[in-house]
């Protein structure tokens, strides 16, 4: 049975993936795991341990290749030929998703580089305060761009978000930013797809601007918080992305 629009979905993308009909969905916004053994429940600056959410999926370093190579050609697939993704990534694998989008038949329109604020301290080296976002798209001649803003730069200066004293996953994209990729690369009405949704994000934002949506999800407790988030969504969200976060 095919997965209906509007939900998300507990479990394994690999497995439900394939149960996406072909040429379905318009955009795909995703923010994979990132093979680094990441300390979830880390408590650093204002952050207290207890209140970010157990249990972030990691996929091994060895893996991670094929694994990006598996779930990216099954996006691709689902992804109507005017269709696009952006794939956000840390720079320690940022090379096997480079060449898993391009093994898949991506083509690559942009790398945009997020600057957050925030980086960890470090004592022998650089500070990293930015990820990829790497946008890619099946037709370079059919793919969707609203040009919101009039020079629209590759450089994008969004800060991460404050969730003081509420439950968070420990890699929750912030709003803006995520807005940003689906105002410029979607329409009201077209189906966003996030098959690693983590605390819900892109289906939320997608829902706020009249996207349709799914997402899928391995974690119980981070499924359990998007839906949450996603109950919490009444009115449609109008554009506010401005030059000053661009
Ligand atoms: C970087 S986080 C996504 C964060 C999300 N963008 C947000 O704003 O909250 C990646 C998510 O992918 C999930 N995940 C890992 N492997 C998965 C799989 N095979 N299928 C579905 N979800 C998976 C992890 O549990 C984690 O929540």
């Amino acid at each position: 049975m095919a997965l209906a629009l509007d939900r998300i979905y507990l479990g394994d993308c690999l497995a439900l993936l394939p149960q996406i009909p072909d040429a379905s969905i318009d955009l795909v916004v995703t923010d994979p795991p990132f093979a680094i053994d990441f300390k979830a429940r880390k408590a650093n600056y204002n952050r207290k341990a207890t209140r970010v959410l157990d249990g972030y999926q990691e996929v091994s370093a060895e893996e991670y290749y094929d694994f990006s190579v598996r779930w990216l050609r099954e996006v691709y697939r689902c992804l109507k030929e005017s269709g696009s993704i952006y794939v956000v990534s840390g720079w320690t694998h940022l090379r096997e998703i480079l060449n898993a989008l391009h093994e898949v038949g991506f083509h690559l329109l942009n790398h945009i580089i997020w600057k957050y604020q925030f980086g960890v301290f470090t004592r022998r080296r650089f500070v990293t305060s930015h990820y990829h976002i790497l946008l890619g798209v099946k037709n370079l001649k059919k793919y969707k761009f609203n040009k919101i803003e009039h020079y629209p730069e590759d450089v994008w200066i969004i800060n991460r978000e404050y969730w003081t004293g509420k439950v968070k996953t420990p890699t929750k994209l912030p709003e803006r930013l995520v807005e940003k990729m689906i105002l410029y690369s979607s329409d009201p009405g077209d189906v966003v797809l996030d098959p690693f949704l983590g605390s819900g994000t892109v289906a939320v934002v997608a829902k706020k601007l009249n996207r349709r949506y799914i997402g899928i999800e391995i974690v119980p407790e981070y499924y359990e918080l998007a839906l949450k988030r996603l109950q919490q969504v009444t009115q449609p969200l109008f554009s506010s992305v401005t030059p000053a976060d661009s």
